[in-house]
């Protein structure tokens, strides 16, 4: 028997399309809440909220752009008389988890509140337009978007990984071929079986003139992130650079 919590956590999946209906104060500040309640690091986060605009994904009533925040902690050890010391890549490993664990919080209060959510990983690559669109001081870099709001489509939950693919137990196993070819096969055809990169129309194409083998019928979760990380952002320079324009310095060091 599944708990209530433990059945709302099953039960998880994004949802693209939104009722158009607002939000109430109080349903946003209980899920806020919610968030801020996590364990944390140190606080590092900051959330801005926006409502009932046109440009909101999935026609959502409300949308958090989830910060990891380093600036309110340098300004709070200011007035202590100290200085921060610690390297910005620390201090990003640690202010993501801050940001994330806040954020997946909200997740979970608002899908228990039977609403829908869906997060929006593009900032990592677009913080600077947002810096500039929400004034961000230097060292608030904004991590992940959330888009909440009333479902307007029921869909299945989402394949994941077979557990013996993700726990293991004293060390890590040597896999064996047949064990990586399993895990492949169940997402691939829990996807296929949902015909979900059809209806969401999200085939990643293929950079330069190679010719796409691949249709809806057999275009899966694993090629699908093949296609993504075979492809995409392979220049540590250019995501250095958009984190050097939120006013974090990798390279610094005392
Ligand atoms: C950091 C992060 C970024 C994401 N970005 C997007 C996005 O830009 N667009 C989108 O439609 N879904 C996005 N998602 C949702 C994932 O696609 C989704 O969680 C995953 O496919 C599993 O499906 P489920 O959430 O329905 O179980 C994102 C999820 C995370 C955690």
């Amino acid at each position: 028997m599944l708990n209530e919590t433990i059945r709302t956590l099953m039960s998880h999946r994004s949802i693209r399309k939104y009722e158009d209906e607002s939000l109430p104060d109080e349903d946003i500040e209980k899920i806020v809440k919610a968030g801020r309640q996590a364990a944390f690091v140190s606080q590092m986060y900051s959330v801005i909220m926006e409502r009932e605009k046109d440009d909101i994904p999935f026609g959502a009533p409300v949308m958090f752009t989830i910060c990891v925040d380093i600036y309110k902690l340098e300004k709070m050890m200011e007035k202590r008389d100290w200085d921060l010391i610690t390297n910005d890549l620390t201090l990003l490993l640690f202010g993501i988890q801050d940001a994330s664990y806040m954020a997946q919080n909200m997740v979970i209060a608002a899908e228990s509140m039977g609403l829908g959510t869906c997060y929006l990983g593009s900032p990592v690559r677009t913080a600077r337009n947002l810096k500039e669109k929400y004034d961000l001081p230097d060292k608030v870099f904004p991590l992940v978007q959330l888009v909440v709001g009333y479902p307007a489509e029921d869909p299945p939950t989402r394949p994941r990984y077979p557990l013996d693919f993700v726990l293991f137990e004293d060390e890590y196993p040597e896999f064996s071929e047949k064990k990586i070819e399993k895990a492949m096969e169940e997402m691939d055809e829990g996807y296929l079986e949902e015909d979900y990169y059809r209806k969401l129309d999200a085939k990643i194409s293929l950079k330069g003139d190679s010719s796409d083998e691949y249709t809806y019928e057999d275009y899966s979760w694993t090629e699908h992130i093949s296609r993504k990380w075979g492809q995409w952002y392979d220049d540590p320079e250019k995501q250095k650079e958009i984190l050097e324009a939120c006013g974090f310095d990798l390279e610094r060091g005392d």
